[in-house]
């Protein structure tokens, strides 16, 4: 289990993004939020502007669409090229065909799990699927305070993915930081999504790497 960092752009100063994501050269993934004013009472940037920073950057980009009706959009995010596209199981109609037809474009297949959604209907989905995004804040905003009532989700999909067998990516996404990651990794994550907390820093990618070696250390403890 590779610990991973993938800080999130909602953090980033929007009007030059490219210089933004020049300054994570260390980070194992870019995460962009897609906000649609529907699915989160917030909006952030769509398709163009992921063309455009697939074009700005060679680390694969995380695309996280909390967006209403993704089996109609998430399919374009993994033509377009990003590594990973996220949708969300509470928005998705067809949540098996979606994950499939990523897949088959050539994306890792992601689902989003809010922090009150369980993740006991989703185990027989797991086959299908390379990464499961649990919400550790509600979504729709950056900032915000870690949600504990999480952790014992988080345990509980360790297990799942365990007791499948199947090789699936647990990300953590809201409020992860030098203060919270370590309790993620513990739980059984290994993707980390922060947003505030490498944008925030003073030296981003520095953090990138301190958050890197925390969780590695507590994952091994
Ligand atoms: C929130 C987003 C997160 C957000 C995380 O809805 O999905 O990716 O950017 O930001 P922090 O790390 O500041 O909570
Ligand atoms: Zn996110």
């Amino acid at each position: 289990m590779a610990v991973q960092i993938s800080p999130s752009i909602l953090s980033a100063d929007f009007a030059c993004l490219g210089e933004e994501i020049a300054r994570v050269p260390d980070a194992d993934w870019i995460h962009v939020d897609v906000m649609d004013y529907q699915f989160v009472p917030n909006l952030t940037l769509g398709l163009p502007v992921v063309e455009s920073l697939l074009q700005a950057t060679r680390i694969p980009l995380d695309c996280h669409l909390m967006i209403a009706d993704p089996d109609r959009w998430a399919p374009t995010y993994a033509e377009a090229g990003a590594g990973s596209v996220t949708f969300h199981a509470e928005a998705a109609k067809a949540p098996v065909r979606l994950a499939r037809t990523l897949r088959q474009i050539g994306a890792r297949a992601g689902l989003g799990i809010n922090p009150t959604t369980p993740i006991g209907p989703y185990a027989e989905l797991l086959p299908d699927l390379d990464m499961v995004l649990l919400m550790t804040v509600e979504p729709g905003f950056a900032g915000q305070p870690f949600l504990d009532m999480v952790l014992p989700k988080i345990r509980q999909t360790r297990e799942l993915v365990q007791r499948s067998g199947c090789d699936v990516w647990i990300q953590v996404d809201g409020g992860v930081s030098e203060k919270t990651i370590e309790r993620c990794a513990e739980a059984g994550a290994d993707v980390f999504v922060a947003g505030s907390a490498v944008f925030g820093a003073e030296d981003p990618d520095r953090m990138v790497r301190t958050l890197r070696e925390m969780a590695a250390a507590a994952a091994d403890s």
